[in-house]
């Protein structure tokens, strides 16, 4: 199968490439490293530096991959941000995932999973939630979400296209060995924020309030490693044969803040002060998905249930980066490695590619400027 992993240099999508790739899959990762890292594409994957807005850059990669399927984690995701820049995320969002869409009907690709988000739930009446529970998106960032799983719904009643949204909360852990895992800049999560006081790149983490009606008075929050996201992402894809799909994912428990400092220290070893600041506002007390449904029709089960499970293999890797992907290659600017004069030296293609390919790409690259930048 060939797939177009949007965002696939980025924490969950790298992931989700490695595993695809080792399931034989021929993956071209398009991402544009506003935020993601070229050392974390899986060395056989294709990596394209793009931007989804560049329409003739995606139409190019379509035209000349002729892709089954796709999947979407390319997005700007902080529901914080997104309260100070609405634009940003009504606007880009959204006009990416149409591009993507536009290209992806164009050229035939019938397949798509959409990294969505559990923020379309603001104020849930019941926990843990269900697909069930009323859309009501908590910030523009997860109303750009839901704005694209209605352009899913509509691409599937027009032209039959299948879709699957997987709406999840906090993706956590790394991958176990060590080799690609979170590394966000500036880091607004707390697992990975906890790391950095263990690693004393922080003096503290601040709690955003210790009175909310919870055992431990601190907000209880749903965590999913990110291996279990990667295999909810592979079965959704698999299950598109027969119909498009929406579910719902969490781990199936909920972890207060103070449990996830209290494991953080039994793991590291290291104190990890922590002090207890006034609540964020808007925060819910529980936020808990239900993931009962991709559970009874996919057979998903999560492999790292447990927060110890999630935070031992987020310490394995950030111990082993402390600065993230730029530990694995000191002093490398990755943002200056497409360069058109570095461009053919770094070019390297991965081993499913036919010859007739790869010189249609060196050829288009060098006749349009617009294709394939960046692979190395
Ligand atoms: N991380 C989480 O806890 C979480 C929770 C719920 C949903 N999600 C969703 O999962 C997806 C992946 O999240 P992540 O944490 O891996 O984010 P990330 O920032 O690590 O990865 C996103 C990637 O997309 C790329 N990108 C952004 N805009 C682009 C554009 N216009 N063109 C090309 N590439 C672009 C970035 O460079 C980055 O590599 C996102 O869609 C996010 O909304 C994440």
């Amino acid at each position: 199968m060939r797939i177009i992993v949007t965002g696939g240099a980025g924490y969950v999508g790298s992931i989700v490439t490695a595993k695809l790739v080792e399931q034989g899959a021929r993956v071209v990762v398009y991402d544009n490293l506003q935020f993601g890292h070229r050392e974390a594409v899986h060395p056989d994957a294709l990596f394209v530096e793009g931007d989804l807005a560049n329409t003739e850059k995606l139409e190019t990669l379509f035209a000349l991959h002729g892709f089954d399927a796709v999947m979407h984690f390319a997005a700007n995701t902080l529901p914080g941000e997104s309260m100070e820049k609405p634009f940003l995320y009504l606007r880009d969002n959204v006009t990416n995932a149409l591009n993507l869409l536009q290209s992806a009907a164009r050229y035939g690709a019938r397949k798509i999973v959409l990294s969505s988000t559990a923020n379309l739930f603001d104020r849930p009446e019941k926990i843990p939630i269900s697909e069930d529970e009323k859309i009501a998106p908590g910030s523009p960032y997860g109303e750009s979400k839901h704005l694209i799983e209605r352009m899913l719904h509509w691409m599937d009643r027009t032209m039959g296209m299948r879709y699957a949204c997987l709406r999840y909360f906090n993706a956590a852990g790394a991958m176990p060995g060590g080799d690609r895992g979170e590394d966000h800049k500036p880091e607004y999560h707390l697992i990975p924020i906890v790391m950095q006081v263990a690693l004393g790149q922080r003096s503290h983490v601040e709690v955003f309030g210790a009175d909310y009606p919870t055992p431990d008075g601190t907000c209880v929050r749903d965590y999913i490693h990110v291996l279990d996201l990667a295999q909810a992402h592979i079965l959704a894809l698999e299950a598109l044969d027969s119909r498009s799909r929406v579910y719902n994912l969490g781990n199936g428990r909920g972890f207060s803040v103070l449990q996830v400092i209290e494991t953080a220290r039994e793991v590291t070893g290291h104190p990890i002060p922590a002090l207890i600041g006034p609540r964020r506002p808007g925060d819910p007390a529980v936020l808990i998905a239900s993931s009962d449904r991709i559970r009874r029709e996919l057979g998903w089960k999560p492999r790292y249930p447990g927060l110890r499970d999630i935070i031992e293999t987020a310490w394995s890797w950030h111990r082993t980066h402390p600065h993230g992907y730029e530990t694995s290659q000191p002093g490398r600017d990755q943002r200056s490695a497409g360069r058109p004069t570095q461009r053919a030296a770094n070019m390297r293609f991965p081993s499913w590619m036919t010859i007739a390919e790869t010189a249609a790409k060196q050829g288009r690259d060098d006749r349009t400027g617009v294709g394939f930048g960046n692979q190395g």
